[in-house]
């Protein structure tokens, strides 16, 4: 008989690896990490998925092969880190796998969010159902599919008399907003990671700016501060989502050339720093009344960035700012635990999506099952 253990993947907009996780209804969260692996793409296909991304161009055959192999990488994942948790397949309800986005689209008509890694394969490979293509049902619904983690950080992070804004700064940013009494609200910011890795990955080959140490030696510069902030995404009301295929390296390379003064390359790196923590603290304080007692908890990859949490601090005054991690959910790992839970919500018949936030018509049941057990024969 499986157990209540549920395995989550993803790989975010950053494509930084593969977060791997098994969790439980468990702890003073009500959900916790059992285990937690970063599993890396091959250098070969992290650079075709870079290529496929960055050029928004491929042939199908290529497309469909690209399916296939992240699909493998995802197994990989999951049996590597039932290894090395001692966790038997058996014991594991599910797989909630998100799959790599290849292109998120809520604006066109019609709307659609695309991620890859053949779930079939997962299943396949595990042994284990798995639970896959979660945005989908909530576009067909309406909504923007995203962001989809909301749910999962309401069910962990709400408090009973504190509100608190919950920050995951990935590839892209979000805010979940918990006000005791009051529904789940959130959107997507904007850039969270995704302008600065680019920068830094264009200037010095870099996959990110570590610590965010170059950054704190430049200069914000602030025309470009105020040109890369009036873009017309920061004006929507939500329900609103993004990725970077919107902000994008050529979106940045377009405002530079239009305010010329830009200052130095390093100067480029700070102010887009500056502007990925001012959208996060307007995206807080928007929301926030005044005296509001309320505290900020961040996760994703941006915790690291020392320069990018100082500043966002700076512009969030006197609110608090903390990890997700010291309530006992590590900031790296909090996506996966998402997908882990949203697989859960599936098997169970419960909804996924907060519909406050995606925008969709309603409650909905997301993703689909593949069952891992072969028919009797
Ligand atoms: N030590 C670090 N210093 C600065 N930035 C970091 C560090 N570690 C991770 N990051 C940032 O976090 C990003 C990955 O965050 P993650 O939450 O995995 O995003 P995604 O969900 O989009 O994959 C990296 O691309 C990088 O920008
Ligand atoms: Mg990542």
């Amino acid at each position: 008989m499986p157990g209540e253990i549920y395995l989550g993947l993803i790989s975010g907009t950053s494509r930084d690896g593969v977060e791997a996780v098994l969790a439980a209804a468990e702890g003073p969260l009500g959900w916790r990490v059992i285990a937690h692996r970063r599993h890396p793409y091959p250098d070969a296909l992290a650079e075709e998925l870079a290529e496929i991304i960055a050029t928004q161009r491929g042939q199908l055959e290529d497309l469909g092969q690209l399916d296939a192999a992240v699909g493998e990488v995802f197994a990989d994942a999951a049996l590597a880190l039932l290894r090395e948790s001692g966790i038997e397949p058996g014991a594991v309800r599910a797989i909630g796998s998100h799959g790599q986005t290849l292109h998120h689209s809520p604006g066109t008509s019609p709307a659609f969010s695309w991620q890859i890694g053949d779930p079939f394969r997962i299943a396949e490979r595990t042994g284990i159902d798995t639970v896959a293509l979660f945005r989908q049902r909530d576009i067909a619904a309406g909504g923007e599919g995203a962001p989809l983690a909301c749910a999962l950080h309401a069910a962990c992070f709400s408090h009973p008399e504190i509100t608190r804004a919950v920050v995951n700064i990935g590839g892209i940013s979000n805010m979940t907003w918990l006000r005791p009494g009051e529904p789940v609200s959130g959107y997507d910011c904007g850039p969270g990671n995704t302008l600065m890795d680019a920068w830094i990955r264009e200037l010095k080959g870099l996959p990110f700016d570590a610590n965010g140490d170059w950054a704190a030696e430049g200069e914000v510069r602030y025309g470009l501060l105020d040109n890369l902030r009036a873009d017309p995404f920061f004006a929507l009301k939500p329900p609103k989502s993004t990725g970077p295929e919107y902000f994008s390296l050529s979106w940045l390379e377009d405002r530079l050339t239009v305010v010329g003064d830009i200052g130095l390359d390093v100067d480029v790196q700070a102010t887009l720093t500056e502007f990925t923590a001012s959208i996060i603290a307007d995206a807080v304080l928007r929301k926030r009344q005044p005296e509001e007692p309320c505290e900020v908890l961040v996760c994703g990859g941006g915790v690291y960035n020392l320069e990018l949490m100082r500043r966002l601090r700076a512009r969030l005054g006197d609110v608090p700012v903390a990890e997700t991690g010291s309530l006992g959910l590590p900031a790296e790992q909090v996506e996966a635990a998402a997908f882990a839970w949203l697989a859960r919500q599936t098997i169970l018949g419960l909804p996924g999506n907060v519909p406050e936030v995606t925008g969709a018509a309603g409650p909905r049941i997301l993703g689909c099952v593949i069952p891992a057990t072969p028919p009797p024969v």
